[in-house]
């Protein structure tokens, strides 16, 4: 284990008299410093292109940054991680998402077993599932071909799916319906259902553990919908489970022949390039769904290759930490300029803040400094028209990250170009303002600038691309996990939550007046139970 850093380590010291010394700089002051500070601060990598030359740190911040990197042993973890070492600590466990998008890589082994030809074997199974059922090949039980997958999953059994499947997403070439649900209200999957035909219906249900409360209601839900009209003994034809644990997949009544495993080595939000990525690879096809393994391998070898200098997942992080540790800003937004990345700032929203909201470190105490920022987002003009206005005026100072694609899929230029019109705009006002000098002196119109963006430009949103792209923020997180000296594997924050809501839940069901809670929570959970059992007027 890397040596443990402290608030007044020499590294962050260094860093925190930059902040003091660059506290009265104006970040456009320092583009008419150093007239090259773009091509200083812009890095380049296979088609993604990465200007940090909004943030504000100078060149000298950088190197200090990266010096922090290297205390922290940002490298080491770096290679601990990709030969298979535990290093998720509290689980005791490898992170190997990496070796899902290098099958025909080295070996790797996990435990005694080479984990890379586990990966081919899952892969190959999962592309003839793939096949048939693109090629209409895959029948029900009433002999109707498959038509619509209901993907039944939650957290990272669907997020990072649904975002990659509608990143990819062409129109004209989509042979089967995708449908996403996820909440166990009813609400979400009842209207989705009476869209839907059982007899050409396939329901994937999708879950790492295959326990979780809304994954395992949902399921029984559509089975029991599948019920209604199909004879019990046929309905296994409609039913694919994608598991670490297909034991109880295979309890649950999935059969054996249609379950895809995943492993405990991969974690749920890093999981979309394993068997989760069913959905994607059924939108796009196999083809496609292998450039996009082979688009995120490339940003893995970047990642282990280029020096930290030029290295952008590290790049991406040390803005990051910048930023919150020693510029105070406590929430960050994901800003896609691109309709089809919608999906991605939520994906990005549970990757970041699962990974690493954390408060123990990985030597057993409380961290001493913050670690994940609030993360949010949504796509950018409309992002524009409702939350902007604080981005660019509010007290807090937010960071964001801009993405967007130079070369659209489309015909209409006069779209592309106000999109990335408004794209270029919003982080130079971001950062320029608008002061006394260059604006009027009226108050409530001033913007101080300074407020700090990265700007992501895709040639264009190819497999490969979104394989980067994701590639890119995974190892972000992890370098940010390991800066901050936290376990970015773990999430043992939700499970107290799910704990509660089980005992809650008896409790409802039990329709017993209860007290064995705090006030506020008996009281919500007693008005709930006996508002129920009251006739509505
Ligand atoms: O509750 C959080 C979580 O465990 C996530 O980490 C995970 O992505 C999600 O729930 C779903 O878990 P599973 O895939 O085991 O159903």
């Amino acid at each position: 284990m890397p040596e443990k850093i402290t608030p007044d380590c020499p590294a962050r010291q260094t860093l925190f008299e930059h902040a003091a010394r660059l506290k009265s700089v104006h970040t456009m002051d320092m583009f008419a410093d150093d007239p090259e500070r773009f091509e200083r601060f812009s890095f380049e990598f296979g088609g993604l292109f990465m200007d940090l030359s909004k943030n504000h740190l100078d060149r000298a911040t950088l190197l200090s940054l990266i010096e922090l990197a290297r205390t922290t042993g940002v490298e080491k973890w770096r290679d601990r991680m990709f030969s298979g070492d535990p290093v998720n600590g509290t689980e005791n466990r490898s992170a190997l998402h990496v070796a899902l998008r290098n099958p025909d890589g080295p070996k790797v082994t996990v435990e005694g077993e080479d984990i890379t030809a586990s990966v081919r074997q899952e892969l190959a199974q999962m592309a003839g599932m793939v096949e048939q059922l693109r090629n209409h090949l895959w029948v029900g039980a009433t002999d109707k071909p498959i038509t619509d997958v209901l993907h039944i999953g939650i957290g990272g059994s669907i997020l990072g799916p649904a975002a990659a499947a509608r990143a990819l997403a062409r129109p004209k070439n989509q042979p089967i319906r995708i449908h996403y649900v996820s909440n166990v209200d009813a609400e979400a999957i009842f209207p989705v259902l009476e869209s839907l035909n059982p007899e050409s219906t396939l329901i994937t249900a999708v879950s790492k553990s295959f326990s979780t409360l809304e994954t395992l209601t949902n399921a029984e839900t559509a089975r029991e919908w599948l019920l209604e009209t199909l004879p019990v003994e046929k309905i296994g034809r409609h039913l694919i489970g994608i598991t670490a644990e297909p034991s109880v997949a295979v309890a649950f009544g999935i059969p054996k022949e249609n379950i895809l495993t995943f492993w405990p080595w991969v974690g749920g939000r890093f999981s979309l390039w394993s068997a989760v990525g069913l959905p994607i690879a059924l939108t796009i096809g196999m083809d496609r769904f292998y450039r996009l393994l082979q688009g995120a391998q490339q940003m893995d070898r970047h990642f282990c290759d280029a020096p930290l200098e030029q290295n952008l997942p590290v790049l991406l992080a040390l803005t990051g930490i910048w930023n919150t540790d020693f510029q105070n800003t406590g929430a960050h937004a994901i800003l896609p300029y691109d309709e089809r990345l919608a999906g991605l700032p939520q994906h990005l929203q549970q990757l970041e803040m699962e990974s690493t909201g954390k408060s123990a470190n990985r030597w057993d105490e409380m961290t001493p400094w913050h670690t994940a920022p609030i993360v949010f987002g949504m796509p950018g003009n409309d992002a524009q028209h409702t939350f902007f206005q604080a981005l660019h005026q509010g007290t807090r100072t937010i960071s964001a990250d801009f993405i967007g694609c130079i070369r659209q899929d489309h015909p209409h230029d006069n779209h592309h170009d106000r999109l990335m019109a408004n794209l270029f705009s919003q982080t130079e006002a971001l950062m320029r303002g608008r002061t006394e000098m260059n604006g009027g002196s009226d108050i409530h119109r001033l913007c101080p600038g300074n407020r700090p963006s990265t700007t992501i430009l895709l040639d264009a949103l190819t497999p490969e691309a979104v394989g980067m792209l994701l590639a890119l923020y995974e190892h972000k997180v992890f370098v940010q996990g390991t800066i901050w000296g936290v376990n970015p594997f773990d999430q043992w924050g939700v499970e107290l939550g799910k704990e509660l809501a089980q005992t809650i839940l008896d409790q409802i069901e039990a329709a017993d007046p209860v007290t064995s809670h705090d006030g506020s929570t008996n009281g919500l959970v007693n008005r709930f139970v006996k508002t129920r059992q009251t006739p509505s007027s």
